[in-house]
Order: C-alpha cells, then sequence, then structure tokens
C-alpha cells in the first residue's frame, strides 16, 4: 500500500493556484509527482516561470517534474485573467525584494507536458490522481493522444465549471470551463473517473480574516512568510476576492482528496456549452440519453462544510514548512 496518493498537478498560476500547489506541498497524503503548466489566468510562459518559481520557494528540497503545455486552447484563442491575478499572476509579489522571481526562471523547462501527463499516469505502479486547476487544454490532449494509457489514472479532480452558481467570467460560465470548453467537456466525456470541484463550493471558501496573513507572516520559515505575503497581497489588492475576500477554488479541488468527508458529491452525466454565444463554457447535467451516452457520470461537488475546509487548509499551509518528504 502507498503511503500517500501519487499526483500530477496541472496549473495556471494563479494565485489560488499556488495555495492549491502550497496545500498539496503539505499534505502528507499526497505525493506530488510532477506539476504542469497550462495557459489560463495568465500565458503560458508566465504560468511556467510562476511554477518553476512557486517549486523553488515551497518545494526547496525536492525534485518535483516540471513541464509546460499548451500556450492556446484546443480551438480558440487564449483569455486570461490578469485583473483577477495581477500582471504577473501572483498579486506582485514576484517583483518584492524579498520575493523577487528570476529572468531565467523558467528557461530549462521541457515543452512536454503532455507526454508527462501520459508517461506518469500510464507507468505508475500506483494509479496517479490528476489535479486540474487550469483550463484542461493538456489533458484533454493527453485524453486525445493516448486514451489507454490515461485509463490507469485513479481520477481526474477538476476545478471548473458551475451547476447552480451563475458563472465568474460570464453569468453562465466559470473561468476554467469558459477559456477552453472543448477541453472541458472532451475531459467529462472521457469515461475516466473525473471528480467536479465548481463554484458552487468554492464560492463559500474565501479567506476573509487578516489574523491568516499575519499567522503566516509571522513563522520563520521562508514558505510561511512567502504564503502569508501572497494572502496578504492578493487581499489588499482584491484581485482574487470582493471586498477583501480571497476564495480558494483550487485549494478546494485539493480539498475534496484531503477531505472527502466535507464535501458533499451528487452523480451527473455533464456537458460543457461548446458554442460562441451566451452559454459558452456552462456546465449543464444531461438527462438526455444520447448525450449522456459514453459520458461516466462525474462525481461533483454540490456543498462543504466551508468553516471546516477553510480553516484544515489554513492550517496545513501554517504547518506546511514543518513537513518534510
Ligand atoms: C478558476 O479560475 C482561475 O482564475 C482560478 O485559478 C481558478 O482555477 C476559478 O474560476
Ligand atoms: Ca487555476
Amino acid at each position: 500500500m502507498p503511503t500517500s496518493i501519487p499526483v500530477l498537478i496541472d496549473t495556471d498560476p494563479g494565485v489560488d493556484d499556488a495555495l492549491a500547489l502550497a496545500l498539496a506541498l503539505a499534505s502528507p497524503e499526497l505525493s506530488v509527482r510532477a506539476v504542469t503548466t497550462v495557459a489560463g489566468n495568465v500565458d503560458l510562459a508566465t504560468a511556467t516561470a510562476n511554477a518553476a518559481y512557486l517549486l523553488r520557494i515551497l518545494a526547496p528540497d525536492r525534485e518535483i517534474r516540471l513541464a509546460q503545455g499548451f500556450a492556446q486552447p484546443l480551438a480558440r484563442e487564449l483569455v486570461t485573467a490578469e485583473e483577477v491575478h495581477g500582471s504577473d499572476g501572483l498579486a506582485g509579489i514576484t517583483s518584492h525584494d524579498r520575493w523577487r522571481r528570476s529572468s531565467t526562471e523558467s528557461l530549462d523547462v521541457p515543452a512536454d507536458a503532455v507526454d508527462v501527463i501520459i508517461e506518469e499516469v500510464g507507468t505508475s505502479a500506483e494509479p496517479v490522481t490528476v489535479i486540474a486547476l487550469g483550463p484542461l487544454t493538456n489533458v484533454a490532449a493527453a485524453l486525445r493522444r493516448d486514451l489507454s494509457a490515461m485509463r490507469r489514472a485513479a481520477a481526474i479532480v477538476v476545478m471548473g465549471g458551475s451547476l447552480h452558481a451563475g458563472g465568474n467570467v460570464t453569468p453562465h460560465a466559470e473561468f476554467n470551463f469558459y477559456v477552453d470548453p472543448e477541453a472541458a467537456d472532451l475531459v467529462l466525456a472521457s469515461g475516466l473517473p473525473v471528480i467536479v470541484t465548481p463554484l458552487d463550493v468554492t464560492h463559500q471558501l474565501a479567506v476573509s480574516d487578516e489574523t491568516v496573513e499575519s499567522r503566516l507572516l509571522s513563522l520563520a520559515d521562508p514558505r510561511g512568510a512567502f504564503l502569508g505575503e501572497l494572502i496578504r497581497r492578493a487581499r489588499a489588492e482584491q484581485f482574487t476576492g470582493r471586498g477583501g475576500k480571497l476564495l480558494l477554488h483550487d485549494p478546494a479541488a485539493v480539498g475534496t482528496m484531503l477531505w472527502p468527508e466535507l464535501f458533499t458529491m451528487e452523480s451527473h452525466h455533464l456537458t460543457v456549452d461548446c458554442g460562441d454565444g451566451d452559454p459558452r463554457g456552462a456546465m449543464r447535467p444531461t438527462t438526455d440519453d444520447d448525450a449522456g451516452k459514453g459520458r461516466t457520470a462525474a462525481q461533483v461537488a454540490v456543498d462543504v462544510a466551508a468553516d471546516a475546509v477553510v480553516s484544515r487548509i489554513v492550517e496545513r499551509l501554517v504547518a506546511g514548512g514543518d513537513k518534510s518528504d
């Protein structure tokens, strides 16, 4: 029996992506095998530089494979979210004196994320869970390229979509599904076990209390100080939340793996609107037999014990610096 679940994290950092990475790295239940980057919150080069920078700060003693993937969605122009995450994707922390991101940070990162996903999932003795925190472009491309290797995945855990909560980029669509609806639909139609963490849950999970950042900032461990400064900036700039609220979208997806008992799940056959009209990117349950055919029902988080999840995330981030592999 493995002592921890092997995971691969596909991400577009992103303030909340950074917190999700920190949470996964601080969690002994998970073993982060690889990180792959995708264009989304920021362009691919920035997302990749951010992922390299985050691994350097948050996992300085670990060798974690990093690869970059798609710079564009499968069939559309990229839409980014600098107005939410800042022009560097990380609320401006990368130009802070103590936490400066070097211009060479991502120079050596190979551009074979899709192959890395297929290899990690397809060759692991223990089934790997893919945690997808950005547009699903890389994951969908991996499914297209080698479905039989990808069938070895334990699950694909997705932050994305909205069941009844409305959208956050349009009235209908959540950002990750809006950016690459074709990829999201392909993943939901793949027949693999998919766990979806939509806005219905993530809108309930917010850091709005300044004691969180001050606790982190007071830690001697540089990782804690970094996360405290990141949260302080995100809340102060009001990039990621409204009225000083930082929403924990991507950490919630990691949370479904760590504390499933705190989430209420429903089973739904899901589709994503791939048109160009208003509903672009909207996620819908389907009862239609044809639309549902071949789609395994996804497990969708519809409710959450919000206070408990937020406090467990915070405690993990605070304790994270003490964890060693
Ligand atoms: C999702 O969109 C991004 O801005 C966040 O990082 C998260 O993955 C929330 O809709
Ligand atoms: Ca993200």
